[in-house]
């Protein structure tokens, strides 16, 4: 594939290639000088149009380690203010040399206009477009998961068959849940989602997944239980739901936490809404891997843009580092 724009478009094999390919670029962050000259001469944007933290940073850390040139472009500040479109803002940045477009908008399918119009040359990747997807949010989430629950080496070429993935919270305004289950789907996981009725799209019913209104009921049968960030910026009022309530019959504390098996972790992309849909208790224990999900971030987004941009460079275990 030339872009990356839906985690729908992946293969198993893809997926599998991609998590193995970050484990390869992880070993590379725990050596003393985490370079590697993969794509010297190469230049990636950062395209936002929308806020963002982790995804922002990890892809410009991952650039950075993979020896990209890194153009920063954030809508608010630019000339987007001033009425210039998308295809106007692509085409002046890829006026400057371009090899790669990494973007983030609120409009669903933006990255999919900006890969498919024939505007610009450049490789693009999708860093989360409205509702519609985030791709590299659901691969930081399956190995995150492969790590936690097959393990680090033994994990490596294997999927996520046979595992329990729970979703909980505001799937209607997701594109982590969509992303997630598609690609969770594509690896094997059987995964249900929890929701208020109001927080669940309309054809949910036609995704490859359970739905559950009963979160105390799932927490059980669950090897991984991922919560979702109430997303108030994109919600009607008429259908916002109290704190108190959504916490009472969706939020995740540390009583609900008892009730996993003892293996299982607990998720969330961030940001996090501290007490609406995760308890500071859940969110600071052990078995939440929110942190190591955005480091492992840096290492799945290494893998994404040295996959994309490599071209026929040789795989990054046979690639001299920096330090050699
Ligand atoms: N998970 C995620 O996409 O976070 P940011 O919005 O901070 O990038």
């Amino acid at each position: 594939q030339r872009h990356l724009i839906s985690a729908a478009d992946l293969t198993r094999d893809d997926a599998v290639l991609i998590l193995d390919t970050a484990e390869e670029m992880a070993r590379v962050a725990d050596r003393p000088i985490k370079k590697l000259p993969t794509l010297r001469g190469r230049t990636v944007v950062n395209l936002f149009f929308e806020d963002s933290t982790r995804t922002r940073i990890s892809f410009e850390a991952a650039e950075k380690r993979l020896s990209a040139d890194v153009i920063n472009f954030t809508a608010k500040g630019s000339s987007v203010s001033k009425g210039e479109s998308l295809k106007d803002t692509a085409q002046t940045l890829e006026a400057m040399g371009v090899d790669a477009v990494v973007i983030r908008h609120s409009a669903s399918g933006a990255p999919y206009r900006l890969a498919t119009s024939g505007w610009i040359d450049a490789v693009v990747i999708n860093a989360g477009d409205g509702t519609h997807q985030h791709p590299t949010q659901a691969l930081l989430d399956a190995f995150t998961m492969r790590r936690r629950l097959i393990g680090r080496d033994a994990g490596l070429g294997k999927d996520l068959g046979g595992k329990r993935i729970t979703v909980v919270g505001d799937v209607l305004h997701s594109r982590v849940a969509r992303s997630n289950v598609d690609l969770l789907h594509t690896l094997g996981a059987d995964v249900t989602l929890v929701a208020p009725p109001t927080l669940l799209p309309v054809g949910v019913e036609s995704w490859p997944c359970e739905v559950s209104y009963d979160l105390d009921a799932t927490l059980p049968k669950s090897d991984a239980v991922m919560m979702l960030r109430v997303q108030r910026e994109r919600m009607n009022a008429a259908f916002f739901p109290t704190e108190r309530e959504y916490s009472r019959r969706y939020g995740l504390d540390g009583d609900r936490m008892a009730k996993m098996p003892e293996h299982a972790v607990v998720m969330h992309p961030g940001p996090m809404v501290r007490g609406m849909e995760i308890t500071a208790e859940v969110a600071d224990s052990e078995r939440c891997t929110v942190v190591e999900q955005v480091a492992n971030g840096v290492s799945i987004r290494m893998a994404v843009l040295y996959l994309l941009l490599g071209g026929n460079e040789p795989a990054v275990t046979h690639t001299r580092t920096t330090e050699e």
